[in-house]
């Protein structure tokens, strides 16, 4: 067994990087996995004009720190503008949109009520080829919260993609075998990201023993049979999939609290974390492609020069991370992981 695996240096397709003293806290844990990320614009208020993206963009550079890439994207509401959105993508500012059913998550308030309020902003972007990255959940109260990203699919997404055939979606953080189906027979303008922590853990985590909140994420986790799929497509070298960690840092007494923020910290192993599961599928000579090559193919952007290493050593994840109001816990808190970036 080799015990050492270099990779061409990957990107983070969706990361939560935060504002103010947590950004801080957890840019530079981002910043030496990968070269660039996708950071979503749901800060609040949240990130919906180019003047907002470039200023918080220069907040990411200076917590991050010489190379890294963040890249930006605007936060769509009912009331977006298209030309805002064609401006900021002609400005370097802006690679993609980010779609949020209203409610549907944290600080996703401002998100869209109807998707038929952004008729013209979906023209706009399949004209200028901006990518619309999807939160894919509905938020009726009446469907059962298991169910809420099949039921996306169905009645939003397939329709969507139907009146719009050359529009570029990433469906993120993708939770079910139906949605892994749905993106495969989707052809090459659709994709899905994938989390370390959908491929580890099924829904059971939240519930071994007690109330487990930091399991706890939205999408939720399902039942085992899906994340076997998700693990299956991952793993398969299907370029449709893609790392994208959704690391999304709440602060322990967001977290541990009568009503807890969904949200996992995944950020500092995140590496370790996929490589563990493409060790147990004996994939570890796709890794590569799932977290460096198949992300900026999808976005047109080119591959990154440099590489990074990881050696067999095993790493014991410490229970917390930071202090006091900054006292977060990362996925794996506790556990062994046998891979260990050099
Ligand atoms: C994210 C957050 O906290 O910003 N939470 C999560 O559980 N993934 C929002 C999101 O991506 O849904
Ligand atoms: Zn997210």
């Amino acid at each position: 067994m080799a015990d050492t695996l270099t990779l061409r240096r990957p990107d983070d397709w969706h990361v939560h990087l935060r504002d103010g003293a947590l950004l801080q806290a957890v840019a530079p844990a981002t910043a030496r996995q990968f070269a660039r990320a996708i950071v979503m614009p749901n800060l609040s208020p949240p990130i919906t004009t180019v003047a907002a993206a470039r200023a918080y963009r220069e907040r990411i550079h200076a917590a991050a720190g010489a190379g890294f890439t963040p890249l930006m994207t605007a936060y769509l509401t009912d009331d977006t503008d298209p030309a805002e959105l064609e401006r900021g993508q002609a400005e370097g500012v802006f690679t993609a949109c980010k779609l949020y059913p209203a409610n549907a998550t944290t600080n996703a308030a401002a998100g869209v009520t109807d998707l038929a309020k952004l008729e013209r902003v979906f023209e706009t972007l399949q004209r200028i080829g901006l990518p619309l990255l999807i939160h894919g959940e509905v938020t009726d109260a009446a469907v059962d919260v298991f169910d809420r990203e099949e039921v996306f699919i169905e009645r939003h997404l397939a329709p969507l993609l139907q009146r719009h055939q050359g529009l570029k979606v990433v469906l993120e953080h993708i939770t079910t075998a139906e949605a892994a189906d749905f993106v495969r027979a989707g052809g090459p303008r659709v994709a899905a990201t994938i989390t370390p922590h959908h491929l580890h853990i099924n829904r059971n985590a939240m519930f071994r023993g007690g109330l487990r909140p930091d399991f706890y994420c939205l999408p939720v986790a399902k039942r085992e049979r899906h994340r076997r799929a998700l693990v299956a497509a991952a793993t398969s070298g299907d370029p449709t999939f893609f790392l994208g960690t959704d690391s999304a840092p709440h602060p322990r007494s967001a977290k541990e609290s009568a009503c807890g923020c969904a949200g996992i910290y995944n950020a500092p192993f995140a590496l370790e974390s996929y490589a563990a599961v493409f060790e147990q599928e004996g994939a570890l000579q796709r890794l590569e492609a799932f977290a460096s090559e198949h992300g900026p193919r999808f976005y047109g952007l080119p591959l990154n020069e440099g590489t990074i290493t990881l050696e067999r050593c095993d790493q014991l994840v410490p229970q917390r991370l930071g202090e006091g109001d900054l006292s977060l816990v990362p996925f794996h808190a506790g556990e062994l992981l046998s891979w260990r970036l050099a």
